[in-house]
């Protein structure tokens, strides 16, 4: 990549396989990437720790972003609860849009990326997959990460995240009309990312 501006979103359910395949295109054509969702885990974990959402959303420091302990399952559950506040939203909005036009290009990944902070990406994505695939994947990750959790509780977190992501007034989670519908269920992570990449290849072309 040149000093282009070139915006990828990539929005979709928990453990859909946004981040790997956004990490896989940034890192394919010299791009930054942002996680989005990571945003949100830093603000519901400084929420947990007692600070109120507003002012843990409007005063987020690069080492929030840092911890350690923003990939558990409590974290997550707070992280879409601080995430349906119209105010917490608000106030994460500009530095994603900074972000999303860096010269060099960038992918974003999350819930609303296509539909309400990149309305104008040049390639849109909304990645997803059938519940039980995304309960098994996440469940590993936990399990690899020493977490005793089980596989049912892993799928029933998923859901309950989901239908309030998907259900809040603010920026709901919903394919933008302009979206690539990507369904990873049956694909190894090999074949969505190379899938992702050809797709993205063609934007870059012009295509
Ligand atoms: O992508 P993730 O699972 O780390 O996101 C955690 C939560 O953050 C998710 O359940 C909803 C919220 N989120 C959001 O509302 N908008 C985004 N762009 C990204 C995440």
């Amino acid at each position: 990549m040149s000093d282009k501006i070139f915006t990828v979103a990539i929005d979709g359910p928990a453990a859909a396989g946004k981040g790997t395949i956004a990490r896989a295109i940034a890192q394919g054509f010299g791009m930054a990437h942002l996680d989005t969702g990571l945003l949100y885990r830093a603000v519901g974990r400084r929420v947990l720790d007692g600070t109120p959402a507003i002012i843990a959303a409007s005063t987020l420091r690069q080492r929030d972003l840092a911890r350690s302990d923003l990939r558990t399952p409590e974290v997550a559950a707070a992280a879409s609860e601080v995430a349906a506040d119209p105010d917490v939203r608000e106030a994460l909005v500009a530095f994603q849009r900074d972000f999303a036009r860096r010269p060099g290009g960038a992918v974003l990944d999350g819930r609303d990326i296509g539909t309400v902070i990149c309305p104008e990406a040049d390639v849109k994505f909304f990645v997803t997959a059938d519940d039980a695939t995304r309960a098994r994947r996440r469940f590993l990750e936990l399990q690899a990460s020493g977490h005793t959790i089980t596989e049912a509780e892993v799928l029933e977190n998923i859901r309950i995240r989901d239908t309030r992501d998907a259900a809040r007034d603010a920026a709901p989670m919903v394919a933008a009309e302009d979206a690539m519908a990507f369904d990873t269920s049956d694909l190894s992570i090999e074949e969505a990312v190379d899938q992702a990449r050809k797709l993205v290849a063609d934007a870059l072309n012009g295509g």
